[in-house]
């Protein structure tokens, strides 16, 4: 077993197939270099579980990297994973200032690639998972299941074995469609040369694909009002249409002057001075149903049709989990969501903004397949309320149990603000103290709104 779980079948693992395969002998796999992924090898690596991580990009958080140009909501104290922060200060790591809120570049340069490096060769790039099952068992197949290790397909065929598999593959690759039904747009896949995945960096170097045309943003979260907000600060000549299934932008605008925090008032009240004006124009009630050579046409509930002619559109209408790669797993979906059922209703958006979901760990992540635990962002299914400072706490707990320590693995906890950990007040108090106004070219792209959700008690706002 030299290959440990992933080379090709050596003769001594068939031998040991033969005679009973012993999967607890095996690495626990992880899939994505992320965060997440990252913070549960620092766990693994602590408690002495021997791991491997695949990560499909070409470098270690290759998702955060599309989206470098983008400054979080949160500060660096909810970045950094407890595990990940005690191995990387016993290799003498600086840690960055706690109150600054790092753009998703600084989180990868001054965290996350440190800590992959910190991994070796236990952190494989360019792997990227195609398929999960059991080795010489499919879904049905019951008896002994549990025993067996899991059997990880490369997209190249590679065929690798593990004891337990945490998920960490994230929604980042799998972004909702344009069609308002969730089904795609007739015609959205031919028009993939003019649609763009949300988050362009328009200010910066995607600004030549914009600059001067016209474009048309689809979706209502904070990462179309981060892209309106920085094409407003493109020329005049640049004509900006934004499209939402809503009757109104009101969820959007957040709270105006009523607004519970101010700046984030502020930030709400930009957005709806620019569709005032008319530098950006609004499209309400916008069904996207069919597109056609850019133009993007409209049919309603009712039949009624608008349509709209762009240079460029941006799909900006949040992101999906693909569970396709464990469809030979049992899993226990909510019909809703598309997490774990028992995880659902404590992440539920019309309930919660990311502040203010409950801890939870290893009890709520269980499937009816033993060992398989999705987690990170994906672990939230189409919830946009996840913070990486709970994906923290899922995988120390996840961890904790695959070691056997379950005490530790159901003492969840999470310390955090209900505000300030996911709402655009903090992003605005940092550019004024660097001196990078609201509205100023870098500033817009480090001021996302707080859409839509102000919770019931006025201070939520991270979470569309
Ligand atoms: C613009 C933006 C801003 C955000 N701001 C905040 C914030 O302020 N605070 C906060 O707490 N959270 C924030 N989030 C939410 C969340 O914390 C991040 O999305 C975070 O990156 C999620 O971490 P993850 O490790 O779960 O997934 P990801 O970072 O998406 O990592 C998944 C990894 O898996 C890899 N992968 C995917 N498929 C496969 C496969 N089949 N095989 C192998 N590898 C695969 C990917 O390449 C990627 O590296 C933000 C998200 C976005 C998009
Ligand atoms: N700076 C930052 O920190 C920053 C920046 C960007 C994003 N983020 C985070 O990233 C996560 C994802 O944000 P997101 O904005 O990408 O996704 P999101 O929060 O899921 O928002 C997407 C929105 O688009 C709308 N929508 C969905 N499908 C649509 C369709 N076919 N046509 C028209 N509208 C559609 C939905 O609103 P309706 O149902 O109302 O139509 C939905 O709420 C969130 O956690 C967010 O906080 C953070």
């Amino acid at each position: 077993m030299s290959d440990g779980c992933c080379g090709t079948t050596t003769a001594l693992e068939l031998e040991q197939m033969v005679n009973g395969p012993d999967a607890g002998t095996l690495p626990v796999v992880v899939i994505g270099a992320g965060p997440v992924g990252l913070a549960a090898a620092a766990h693994l690596a602590e408690r002495g579980i021997d791991f491997l991580v695949l990560e499909s990009g070409e470098q270690a958080a290759a998702s955060v990297a599309r989206w470098g140009h983008v400054r979080v909501f949160s500060p660096w104290k909810y970045d950094i994973d407890a595990a990940a922060r005690r191995l990387l200060e016993a290799a003498g790591w600086d840690a960055p200032d706690p109150e600054w809120l790092p753009t998703g570049a600084e989180l990868i340069d001054g965290y996350l690639a440190p800590l992959a490096a910190l991994f070796g060769e236990r952190v494989r790039l360019s792997a990227k998972v195609a398929a999960i099952s059991r080795l010489g068992y499919d879904r049905v197949r019951t008896t002994g299941r549990a025993d067996v290790p899991f059997l990880i397909r490369l997209a190249g065929g590679e065929e690798l074995h593990a004891r337990a598999v945490i998920d960490a593959s994230g929604t980042y690759e799998t972004p909702n469609v344009l069609g308002a039904s969730g089904l795609p747009a007739h015609g959205e896949k031919d028009a993939h040369d003019l649609v763009d995945h949300a988050l362009p960096d328009v200010l910066g170097t995607d600004r030549e694909r914009y600059e001067g045309r016209h474009v048309l943003v689809v979706g209502a979260g904070h990462s179309a009002a981060t892209t309106l907000l920085a094409l407003a600060d493109l020329s005049a000549d640049t004509r900006i249409t934004w499209a939402i299934r809503a009757g109104g932008a009101a969820r959007a605008y957040g709270g105006g002057d009523a607004d519970a925090l101010p700046a984030r008032g502020a930030l709400g009240t930009r957005l709806r001075a620019h569709v005032e004006s008319g530098r950006i124009h609004l499209l309400t009630g916008f069904y996207v149903h069919r597109v056609e050579n850019g133009t993007v046409i409209s049919r309603d509930p009712s039949g009624h049709e608008q349509s709209v002619t762009a240079d460029r559109i941006i799909s900006a209408t949040g992101y999906r989990p693909d569970h396709s790669i464990a469809s030979e797993l049992r899993l226990d979906l909510d019909p809703i969501l598309g997490s774990t059922r028992a995880l659902a209703p404590l992440i539920d958006p019309n309930q919660h903004s990311c502040g203010t979901v409950p801890a939870h760990g290893v009890d709520e992540l269980t499937h009816p397949e033993p060992g398989y635990y999705a987690v990170g962002v994906k672990s939230y299914g189409r919830a946009p309320t996840f913070l990486m400072a709970t994906g923290y706490e899922q995988v120390r707990s996840v961890v904790a149990a695959l070691a056997g320590d379950w005490e530790a693995a159901r003492q969840v906890r999470l310390d955090l603000p209900e505000t300030g950990v996911c709402s655009s007040n903090l992003a605005e108090a940092q550019e004024s103290r660097v001196g990078l106004a609201t509205g100023i070219s870098g500033g817009l792209l480090a001021a996302p709104l707080p859409l839509a959700t102000v919770s019931a008690s006025g201070d939520g706002g991270c979470c569309g």
